[in-house]
């Protein structure tokens, strides 16, 4: 049985995916291809021998989808995931879940109300073999006990334009999320700190920023988040336990020696460094759909969680301030698993 999935959003990570479960993924098919722009759509879906769907609630109830996958902006994830989420198909939406904590908290509410867990998100790094080393390592204690994580992330130039609270909803996002999985607690404050503005940091914006977390139990998390970096994309995490440190570095697989010196390339874009992530979080989507077996990415508790902490950044950047992180009791939908 092959997995007929819809695309809603033909961009660079719609597309990328749409063509990754039309070709790469096994199990999985793509039908229909949705975009605010019809052109778009109706490009990428001849492509892959899909059909353009205009109207974006037709999308979740056609009779040729049995799930979707939402890669549209982030402003339009929560509205787009309460229209469709109703119709009951499994959803894997990118990241973030909302741009709000109230959109978020709406979209978990409107997940309860189906009575069962449908939706994944595109935190894709909890597929990367390189973190996911990294948890086998802290699981397993061959550091002891995580005490400080330092994390570097790093964009070549900011992709939507440098605006600072965006750089801590749609791209730290992927770090508090992270942290949470990693370390398997939640975060208890924050802090955003920001260096002087450098040449390239427009008017009124702060770029690079350093955000400090501290966690329940006490663990501290540091994050530079640079969004207009030129020298490339980079992320990097290197956790510092009670008896040792372990180190995710950049991903690259070679180092080249040649003219008098030695190093590694850097990539442009994020793409490179996480396609294995994307492939594996793919795949795993298909495979557990097809088999009926447990999601295993994110789930919309995840993404609640990771805005509710966006949100207290953005509170702690603009008021200079350390801000408390507090989350309710997980409802029962999500307590295991
Ligand atoms: N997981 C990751 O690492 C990762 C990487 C890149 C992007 N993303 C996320 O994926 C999403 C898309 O990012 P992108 O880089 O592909 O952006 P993009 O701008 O390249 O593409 C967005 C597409 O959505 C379309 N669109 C706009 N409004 C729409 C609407 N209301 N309904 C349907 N389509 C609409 C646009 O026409 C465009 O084709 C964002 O939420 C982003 O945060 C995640």
């Amino acid at each position: 049985m092959s997995i007929r999935v819809a695309v809603i959003g033909a961009g660079v990570i719609g597309s990328a995916h749409a063509v990754s479960l039309a070709r790469g993924i096994s199990g999985s098919t793509v039908t229909v291809v949705h975009d605010f722009d019809p052109a778009r759509a109706g490009a990428l879906a001849e492509q892959i021998d899909a059909r353009r769907v205009d109207e974006l609630a037709d999308v979740f109830t056609a009779d040729d989808v049995d799930a979707v996958l939402i890669a549209s902006p982030d402003a339009v994830h929560a509205q787009q995931l309460l229209l469709g989420l109703p119709a009951g198909k499994p959803i894997l939406c990118e990241k973030p879940l909302a741009t709000t904590e109230a959109d978020a908290r709406a979209v978990v509410d409107a997940e309860i109300a189906l009575g069962r867990r449908v939706l994944q998100l595109g935190f894709m790094r909890r597929f990367d073999p390189g973190y996911v080393q990294l948890k086998d390592e802290l699981t397993a204690g061959r550091i002891g006990e995580p005490l400080i994580v330092h994390n570097i992330h790093r964009n070549t130039r900011a992709p939507y334009g440098l605006r600072t609270e965006q750089t801590l909803t749609n791209m730290v996002v992927h770090e508090f999320d992270i942290g949470r999985w990693l370390l398997d607690e939640e975060y208890a404050s924050i802090t955003v700190l920001t260096p002087r503005p450098g040449p390239l940091t427009p008017e009124g914006q702060h770029d690079p920023l350093l955000v400090i977390l501290r966690t329940r139990s006490g663990v501290l998390m540091e994050v530079e988040a640079f969004a207009n970096a030129q020298l490339g994309y980079e992320v990097t995490c290197r956790v510092t336990g009670s008896s040792g440190q372990s180190v995710m570095g950049d991903g690259a697989f070679i180092t080249r020696s040649a003219a008098f010196s030695r190093g590694v390339d850097i990539p442009e874009l994020w793409f490179g460094r996480f396609a294995e992530a994307y492939r594996v979080q793919l795949q795993s989507w298909i495979d557990a759909l097809r088999h009926d077996t447990p999601l295993l990415g994110a789930n919309a508790w995840d993404g609640y969680a990771a805005t509710v902490v966006s949100t207290r950044a953005i509170e702690a950047y603009r008021t200079g301030t350390t801000v408390d992180i507090e989350l309710p009791e997980v409802p029962e939908l999500y307590a295991s698993g």
